[in-house]
C-alpha cells in the first residue's frame, strides 16, 4: 500500500460507506479527488515512473481497494482465492504455452490475422505481471482511462454497476442472478491489461493488436482466467463484456473469443462447458449474467472521449502556461495529473466549469 497522509486517510474513512447486501463497501472517489492536494513541481513528477504515479495518488487506491473489496465478498471460496490472486499478479502465465504452437492453430481456425508472427505481447517473466493491477492504463493511450491507475478506475466503475445491476434486477424484477459469475467476471475482464499495455519510456503505453476481431487484451483475459482454472460460467460471462449474444452476430464474435482463448490456453471449449456441444453457441439457454458484465463495462462509451478531451487540454496547458514543449514531459505531466485527479474528474470540472477552473484544479497538484 502507498503511504496515505492521515488527512488522505481520515477523508478515506468518511467517505467509505458499508453497502447493504450486494454492494461492496465504496470510497467516494470523487470527494478524494476534490480534496485537499500536494502540488509536486514539475521537475519531481518528471522523475517519477508511472508505477510511482499511481502508488502515490489516493484516488487510484481507493479504485483497486473498491475492486479487491468486491472480490472479497465472491461467496465460492475457490473463485475468491483465484481472483484475488489475479488481482494480486496478474501474470501472463498462458504465455508459457507453445507459442509457434498456438499461432498456428489460431491462423488456421480464421482467428488471427495471418500476418502475424506473435501472439503474445513481450514477456519477461510468465510468472510475474510487468506491472501491478493498479498501476496500468485502462486501455490504450488515446483511448479510455489512459493514465497510471486508469484501468483500477475502469473496472472499479464497472464492478460497482454490476453489483448494482444485480441488485436492482433482484429488486425490480425478482430476477436471481448470480453474483460470483456476474461481479467475478467483471473483475476478470481486463486482467491482461497490465500486460498489453505496459508504460514506454515515453510516457505512452504499449500499442494493442487485434486478435479474433478485438483488442487482444479480451482474449487474452479470457484465456488466462481459463488457464487458471476460473469456473466456465464465470468465463463465458468475461467473453461478453466487448459484446453479448443476443444477435447470433454478437453471439459469433463471443464464441470466437472462447475458441480462440481455449487453443491458447489448451483446452477444448466444448468439454470445459465455454460453448454449447453444437460448438457455435454459448451454453444454452444463455445466461444472464453476461448481459450483466456487457452493460457494467459500457463506462467506455463517454469515458473514451472524456479522457482525449482531457489530454487535448491538458496539453494546451502544458504548453500555454506551464511552458512544456517536449512531448514526453507534456505526458508525464498529463499523466500525474489524470492520476491524482481522474480524467473523468478533470472533464467533469471542464465540461461544466470552463477552462479556468480546469486549470486551477490541475495547478492544485502541479506547479511549473
Ligand atoms: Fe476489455
Ligand atoms: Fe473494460
Amino acid at each position: 500500500m502507498p503511504d496515505i497522509s492521515r488527512r488522505d486517510l481520515l477523508s478515506s474513512s468518511l467517505f467509505l460507506t458499508v453497502g447493504a447486501g450486494l454492494c461492496a463497501g465504496t470510497f467516494n472517489i470523487e470527494a478524494l479527488a476534490a480534496a485537499p492536494k500536494t502540488q509536486r513541481a514539475l521537475a519531481d513528477v518528471f522523475s517519477m515512473s508511472e508505477v510511482d504515479m499511481a502508488r502515490e495518488s489516493v484516488v487510484v487506491q481507493a479504485a483497486y481497494r473498491i475492486v479487491e473489496e468486491a472480490a472479497r465478498q465472491i461467496k465460492d471460496p475457490g473463485l475468491r482465492e483465484k481472483t484475488l490472486s489475479v488481482l494480486k499478479n496478474p501474470a501472463p502465465t498462458i504465455a508459457r504455452g507453445n507459442q509457434a504452437e498456438i499461432l498456428e492453430r489460431l491462423r488456421s481456425a480464421g482467428l488471427i490475422d495471418p500476418a502475424r508472427r506473435e501472439v503474445f505481447p513481450a514477456v519477461r517473466d510468465a510468472s510475474q505481471s510487468p506491472q501491478p493491477f493498479w498501476s496500468a492504463p485502462g486501455s490504450g493511450y488515446s483511448s479510455h482511462h489512459a493514465y497510471p491507475g486508469g484501468l483500477a478506475a475502469h473496472t472499479a466503475l464497472n464492478v460497482v454497476s454490476a453489483q448494482a445491476l444485480v441488485k436492482n434486477y433482484r429488486s425490480v424484477n425478482g430476477l436471481v442472478l448470480d453474483y460470483d459469475i456476474a461481479v467475478g467476471g467483471e473483475i476478470l475482464h481486463d486482467l491482461h491489461k497490465p500486460w498489453v499495455f505496459t508504460w514506454s519510456d515515453d510516457h505512452s503505453c504499449r500499442k494493442e493488436q487485434q486478435l479474433a476481431g478485438t483488442g487482444e487484451h479480451h482474449v487474452l483475459s479470457i484465456a488466462e482466467s481459463i488457464a487458471r482454472g476460473i469456473p466456465a460460467e464465470v468465463v463465458t460471462a468475461q467473453a461478453c463484456a466487448h459484446e453479448h449474444p443476443a444477435t447470433s452476430a454478437g453471439e459469433r464474435l463471443v464464441v470466437g473469443w472462447l475458441k480462440a482463448a481455449s487453443i491458447i490456453a489448451g483446452v477444448d471449449p466444448i468439454e470445459y462447458g465455454l460453448i454449447d456441444k453444437g460448438g457455435e453457441t454459448l451454453p444454452l439457454p444463455r445466461r444472464i449474467e453476461g448481459w450483466v458484465v456487457h452493460l457494467a463495462d459500457h463506462d467506455f462509451v463517454i469515458s473514451t472521449s472524456a479522457c482525449q478531451w482531457t489530454a487535448q487540454a491538458l496539453a494546451k496547458l502544458a504548453r500555454e502556461q506551464y511552458g512544456l514543449t517536449d512531448p514526453r514531459q507534456i505526458q508525464a505531466m498529463r499523466n500525474y495529473v489524470m492520476a491524482n485527479l481522474t480524467a473523468m474528474h478533470l472533464y467533469g470540472v471542464l465540461s461544466a466549469q470552463g477552462p479556468k477552473a480546469f486549470a486551477d484544479e490541475v495547478a492544485r497538484v502541479v506547479k511549473a
